[in-house]
This record gives structure tokens, C-alpha cells and sequence, in this order.
């Protein structure tokens, strides 16, 4: 008979990799970024490799002031960003709105109007209606790219749904919205990837920043590549001989590639999403999917009675009620002993799901399943960053980063740098951009308009 430490390893193994599993998982990815990039291949690639159209990085001679737009979580910004010559870091006002569910799947019009909506408010309280100014739009879905101003989304992702929207320009269908509406008017001259907007702001501040890289509700990355091995690009081919690529790596092992190393917990999570068989990378990664498949495999845990004497709890038992929050609130007092006397968050948090019955043990338990799965969220970024650092073969590299798993998960940022020292010979910088993706677009936007000769 395996005692119940055997059990609980026999259920956390298929979450650890070693190095052989992560160098694997790298050759594969490997080879569906170079089909992704082949015009022959791109049609049966799992990882699109999006060119945006975005060849330059900001050069610090950019100015002026800018409005930029981020929509891709469930809350939506609306950014005043003013950018003075020189500086490494840029000014911003911004207010943020949450976007409720019946917005996220209604229909298009409906989103459109919302964001338009909050556009309004947020120009009337910083009083700047009656000014047009240039504005950078972060739409962090996967989009096929005409234009530096225009983007037909491929495919909703991250639990959004609203009807009519796939297959549109997102560019016109805002430029419409804000129309309907008449009372102000802005110049809409980028739409970009929440990776873009990441690497591009980080990129004032370290010129090596050529990736993007969010771990957040999604995961996804993006990397300036050089347009020789961008066959599937379209625009024209003079100089800057480079463009970033959005890979859209979420969608990786959408063919079956990774399905040797998805658990029974991953499978149940895919059955029960809305976009069944897709984002099967990101679903093994994000912040949108971790806590649940923490509870999944509690649930196991306690039908083979190894915690809570074998009790669930009916919040247990019901799909989203273990946040991605509390796998790092969790995990956090691995380190930070749990006070005496006290209860300690991880019994804070059991008691809060209905698991009054929780011993200490229990806790140990539950921290090691938090453990397991959130190392293997690292571990799994990790393989795609080296990949990509592999594969531009340069000297030294930083990697702008962005997203929820990655700034509260304490020890995320530690275990990836660990882990792509081990992966890749080259110096990687991994650097926490905060306000990435929206400060971001307003970049690309003064890009765009310091080349059109207009800032
Ligand atoms: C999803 C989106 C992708 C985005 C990522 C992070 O994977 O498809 O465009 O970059 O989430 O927000």
C-alpha cells in the first residue's frame, strides 16, 4: 500500500519537469514558430506568428501628448500619456473600468459603445474633450495585421465572446463607436498586442528590450524578428530589416503537441471553457486557469481522502472559487512561517472556501499544490522565453514583462531566471514593466507619428 506522501507525489509529478522535459518542450515550440513564419507551413501552424507592423523602437526623440486604449482583462483603461524628449520614463493619468460579463459576451456594438463610453468619461474629468489627440490602441487578442491602424481580429480568447467582432477591423469598429457618439474626436493611428506595448515601453528605459512578454489572465509573447525569416510578411522590405512578431504562443499544442504533458485537471479545464480545444499553452500557464486547476486537484486530493479527512466543502466543489490570488497569497508564507496564535492566510483562505475542518497538514498540502502548479506555469514560460532567446542568438537580451501571475506570484520572476539561465547561453534581463501595455501603445503611436514627420 503507497503511503499517503507517495499518493499526494503520484498526483504533483506530472506537474514537475526536469531539464530534458523543458528542452523538449523547447524544440517543439521552436518548430512551430519556424512553420509559423513559412508562408507554406503558416496555414497549419498552432503558433501564428502575428507580424504587427511595428519595426522600430523608440529612439527617445519622441514627444508630444497621447490618449491610448487597453483593453484585453477583465478591466479596461483609458490612459493620458505625455512623453517628453529624452526621458526614460513617460507621465501618465489613467482610469480603469470594469468590464461586466454581459458586456464581455454581448455583442460587438455593445462593447464598443461601453469603451467609447468610458473614452468620454474619462476625457470630460481630465478636461481635454475638445483636444484630438493621437491615440494607440492595446487590443491583447489574437489579430491579423493590414496596417499599423488596422487589425482584424482572428479569434476572441481570455473568456470574451462579443458577437460580430471576429473577422472585423477593431480599428473601424472603435472609430465607429466614437462617431456614434459625437462629442470627441481622436486620431486613431496604432493598435498593438499587449506583448508589443510591454517590450516597447520597457525598451525606453534598456535598448536591448527586443521581447514581450505577458503572464497574466493570458500568456502570450512577442519578439522583434528579422525579416528574412518572416516570410509570411507583407509589407515592404526596406530598411528596418526587422518587425515584431506577436506569437500568440497561447494557442500552442492546439494540434496535440503537448498533450503527453497535460494532466486530467488540464483536460477538465479545457471541457468546461468556452473555447474548448484552444489556448491549450495558456491554459497550462495563465492566471485565468491556475487557481481552478488548483482546486481540480484538490478535489482529487480529498476524494482519495489525503486532505481535509476526505470533506469537501460546497464552495470547493464549485468551478472559480479558488482565485489565482490566493495560489500566491498561498505560497507566500511557505517562507513566512504562519503566525501562532493566529490562523495563517492559507487557513484564512480554507476556512473562507467552507473547509473549517483543515488541519495544519492540510495546509502544508494545499501549499504544495499551489507549488507544483504555479512552478510549472514558470517552468512552461520559461521554455518559450528560451526558445525565443535560442533562436535570436544574441549576446544579451532583456525581456519586458507584464501581467498579474508574474508582479504578485512571489516566486515567479526567481524560478524564471533560474530556469532560462539553465535553458539558453545568453544574458537574459528580465524587466517588470508597470503600465506596460497601455504606456506602450502610446510609444508606438509616437513612433509612428515622430516617422510621419507630426509629433
Ligand atoms: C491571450 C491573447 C493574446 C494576449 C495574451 C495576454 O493569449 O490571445 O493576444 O497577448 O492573452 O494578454
Amino acid at each position: 500500500m503507497a503511503s499517503k506522501e507517495e499518493k499526494i507525489d503520484l498526483i504533483l509529478r506530472p506537474f514537475r519537469y526536469d531539464n530534458d522535459r523543458l528542452n523538449d518542450i523547447m524544440g517543439r515550440l521552436h518548430k512551430e514558430m519556424e512553420k509559423g513564419l513559412k508562408k507554406e507551413t503558416n496555414p497549419e501552424a498552432t503558433v501564428k506568428m502575428l507580424a504587427t507592423y511595428v519595426r522600430a523602437v523608440p529612439d527617445g526623440t519622441e514627444s508630444g501628448d497621447f490618449l491610448a486604449l487597453d483593453l484585453g482583462g477583465s478591466n479596461f483603461r483609458v490612459l493620458h500619456v505625455h512623453i517628453e524628449k529624452g526621458a526614460k520614463d513617460v507621465r501618465l493619468q489613467s482610469d480603469s473600468y470594469a468590464i461586466p460579463e454581459s458586456i464581455m459576451t454581448g455583442s460587438g456594438e455593445q462593447l464598443f459603445d461601453y469603451i467609447a463610453d468610458c473614452m468620454g468619461k474619462f476625457l470630460e474629468k481630465i478636461e481635454m474633450k475638445d483636444k484630438k489627440m493621437a491615440l494607440g490602441f492595446t487590443f491583447s487578442f489574437p489579430c491579423k495585421q493590414q496596417g499599423l491602424d488596422c487589425a482584424s481580429l482572428i479569434k476572441w480568447t481570455k473568456g470574451f465572446s462579443a458577437a460580430g467582432v471576429e473577422g472585423e477591423d477593431v480599428v473601424r469598429l472603435l472609430r465607429d463607436a466614437i462617431k456614434r457618439r459625437g462629442d470627441f474626436d481622436t486620431d486613431v493611428v496604432a493598435v498593438v498586442n499587449d506583448t508589443v506595448g510591454t517590450m516597447m515601453a520597457c525598451g525606453l528605459a534598456d535598448h536591448d528590450c527586443l521581447i514581450g512578454l505577458i503572464v497574466g489572465t493570458g500568456s502570450n509573447a512577442c519578439y522583434m524578428e528579422k525579416l528574412d525569416n518572416v516570410e509570411i510578411w507583407e509589407g515592404d522590405r526596406g530598411e528596418p530589416n526587422q518587425v515584431v512578431v506577436n506569437m500568440e504562443w497561447g494557442a500552442f499544442g492546439e494540434d496535440g503537441a503537448l498533450d503527453d504533458l497535460r494532466t486530467a485537471y488540464d483536460r477538465e479545464i479545457d471541457e468546461h471553457s468556452i473555447n474548448k480545444g484552444q489556448q491549450i499553452y495558456e491554459k497550462m500557464i495563465s492566471g485565468m486557469y491556475m487557481g481552478e486547476l488548483v482546486r481540480l486537484v484538490l478535489l482529487e486530493m480529498t476524494k482519495q481522502m489525503l486532505v481535509f479527512g476526505g470533506r469537501t466543502s460546497p464552495d470547493l466543489e464549485t468551478p472559480g472559487t479558488f482565485l489565482t490570488k490566493y495560489v500566491s497569497e498561498i505560497e507566500e508564507c511557505t517562507y513566512l512561517r504562519e503566525p501562532i496564535g493566529d490562523m495563517g492566510p492559507t487557513m484564512k483562505i480554507l476556512h473562507s472556501l467552507g473547509l473549517k475542518h483543515a488541519t495544519e497538514t492540510d495546509c502544508g498540502t494545499v501549499r504544495e499544490v499551489c507549488r507544483a502548479v504555479s512552478t510549472r506555469a514558470a517552468h512552461l514560460v520559461s521554455a518559450g522565453i528560451s526558445a525565443i532567446v535560442n533562436k535570436m542568438g544574441r549576446e544579451r537580451v532583456a525581456v519586458g514583462v507584464d501581467g498579474s501571475v508574474y508582479k504578485y506570484h512571489p516566486h515567479f520572476k526567481e524560478l524564471m531566471t533560474q530556469t532560462i539561465d539553465k535553458l539558453t547561453h545568453s544574458d537574459v534581463k528580465l524587466m517588470l514593466s508597470e503600465d506596460g501595455s497601455g504606456k506602450g501603445a502610446a510609444l508606438v503611436t509616437a513612433v509612428a507619428c515622430r516617422l510621419a514627420g507630426n509629433s
